[in-house]
């Protein structure tokens, strides 16, 4: 209750800018447990959202509106690998590093999913889940074999592709509008050997806006030049108000068929870089590119916070970025100021791309065709700023339809708008359907969720 000692930490969130005010936060340590507060939110009428690694950039999982129901997911840490099927078990609540090192650590198994590892299984495996192995293995979302889930009537339920397969789909995109998933069934791959990591920090980009929009033209090109890029290979872009313009990421191969393929196409016709190709094991690559010294995070009174906006635009393949949306961004970002922000904009398709390999059959996820996605993140209140950066880039390629990336959930959409950019018209009138059948209430809701 909001009058305990634990409260304000428990209720603090990590985008401290929406700091919502959940009328109870629930710690519960069984599915029973889960599914009595279910079933009691139900009957007194108040809202109900599970917490998980708590990143939403929403702060959807405290309600995304004050006086909901919290189900904080902290004690459901089970990380244990299945060493025959590869498949894991894990708990709801468990934080990506421990799940890399937990599944590394008991028999050399790997997955592909984001680099922070305090972000929690819960929304970054349910709403996709970007990393450098994901053109290789797949998003996050794709590796879910099954789910335990706690519905809106109480009741506990596997679902599967052939257990409430509805469901099972539902989850892979929306699970928050469905129910609370107490356990999540993870298929890993074995680790491999080593990885070969790959940054170039340009400099000069900004000088010119020729040479700005030139270089991502270029970096464009290669990424659909099939005799370069293969599925073994991501990356993707970083860019700031210091800037900063690097290209960093993986490939499975060696360092020198990296430096023989793949390194003198990308660098072609750029200005210099400092380069940086490195072969690493697979655990010391998750700790590089986590930014920490350490994977594994605490599992209690996790404590680190942010005060960002941030959104997203997702790139269809079949467009790509124009030389008009660069140069417009170009232009844009010179009227920063002294506004922080920073940009990434990643690789999810081109040749061989696992990402894309999928459809909305498989998953509620409707970015399959994504070439690129990117990420446009201000600090403090930075948000006229950061809806200026997708204006410029959607007003000066109209001929484009651009989406949004779910994991990046970005408060400012009503609903509907919400809904037809992260979801689109199929997938989410099949979720709505679905929702008035398995939660008529409207007891799993925030103000996106699917039916709101
Ligand atoms: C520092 C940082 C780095 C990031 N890096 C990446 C990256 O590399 N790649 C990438 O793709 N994304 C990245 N993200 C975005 C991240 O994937 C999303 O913010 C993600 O949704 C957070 O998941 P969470 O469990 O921590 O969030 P939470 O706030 O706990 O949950 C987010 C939403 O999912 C729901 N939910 C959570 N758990 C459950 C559950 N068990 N059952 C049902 N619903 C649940 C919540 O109710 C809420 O609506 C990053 C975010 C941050 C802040
Ligand atoms: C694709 O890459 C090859 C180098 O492997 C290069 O010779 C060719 O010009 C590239 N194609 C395009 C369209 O850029
Ligand atoms: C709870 O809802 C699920 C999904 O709609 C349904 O299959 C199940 O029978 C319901 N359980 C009860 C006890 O009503």
């Amino acid at each position: 209750m909001t009058t305990d000692t634990e409260y304000p930490e428990l209720a603090e969130p990590y985008n401290l800018r929406l700091p919502y005010k959940p009328a109870v936060i629930v710690l519960p340590i069984t599915n029973q447990h889960v599914q009595d507060a279910v079933v009691c939110a139900a009957q007194a009428g108040v809202k109900v959202q599970a917490k998980s690694g708590g990143h939403s950039y929403a702060s959807f999982s405290s309600g995304g509106k004050d006086g909901i129901m919290q189900i904080n997911l902290q004690s459901f840490q089970t990380v244990q690998l299945n060493e025959n099927s590869g498949v894991a078990t894990v708990g709801g609540g468990v934080r990506l590093g421990n799940l890399g090192d937990g599944i590394f650590t008991q028999g050399n198994a790997a997955v592909a999913q984001g680099t922070c590892p305090g972000v929690g299984i819960g929304g970054h495996y349910t709403h996709g889940g970007y990393g450098h192995a994901s053109r290789n293995w797949g998003l996050a979302m794709d590796q879910i074999v099954g789910a335990e889930v706690v519905l809106a009537n109480g009741t506990l339920i596997k679902a599967s592709s052939t257990q409430y397969p509805d469901i099972f789909w539902a989850v892979k995109g929306a699970a928050e509008s469905f129910g609370v998933v107490t356990t999540f069934y993870v298929q890993t791959r074995a680790a491999p050997a080593s990885i070969t990591y790959f940054q170039f920090a340009f400099t000069g980009i900004f000088n010119f806006k020729r040479v700005f929009t030139n270089t991502f033209l270029h970096i464009q090109d290669v990424a659909k030049n099939a005799s370069v890029i293969d599925n073994r290979i991501s990356f993707g872009i970083y860019l700031d108000n210091w800037g900063t313009y690097s290209l960093s990421g993986a490939f499975f191969g060696s360092v020198n068929e990296f430096n023989t393929k793949v390194k003198p196409e990308l660098l072609r016709t750029l200005p210099s870089a400092q380069v940086t190709v490195q072969s690493m094991g697979w655990y010391d690559y998750m700790v590089k590119v986590s930014g920490e010294a350490t994977i594994k995070v605490p599992l209690t009174g996790y404590d680190e916070h942010e005060n960002f906006f941030a959104k997203s635009i997702t790139v269809p393949e079949s467009a790509g970025l124009t030389s008009n949306a660069l140069n417009a961004l170009y232009d844009y970002l010179k009227t920063a100021g002294s506004t922080q922000y920073y940009i990434i904009i990643n690789l999810y398709g081109g040749p061989g791309s696992a990402i894309n390999s999928k459809d909305t059959n498989f998953a509620a996820y409707n970015d399959r065709d994504s070439l690129w996605v990117l990420q446009n993140y201000g600090f403090g209140s930075a948000i006229n700023f950061v809806n200026g950066i997708n204006s410029a880039i959607i007003n000066a390629q109209p001929q484009t339809s651009f989406g949004a990336y779910l994991n990046y959930v970005d408060p400012t959409y009503d609903a509907a708008t919400a809904h037809e950019l992260y979801y689109g018209d199929a997938v989410y009138s099949r979720l709505a359907v679905l929702k008035k059948q398995v939660d008529p209430q409207s007891v799993f809701w925030n103000p996106q969720a699917i039916g709101a």
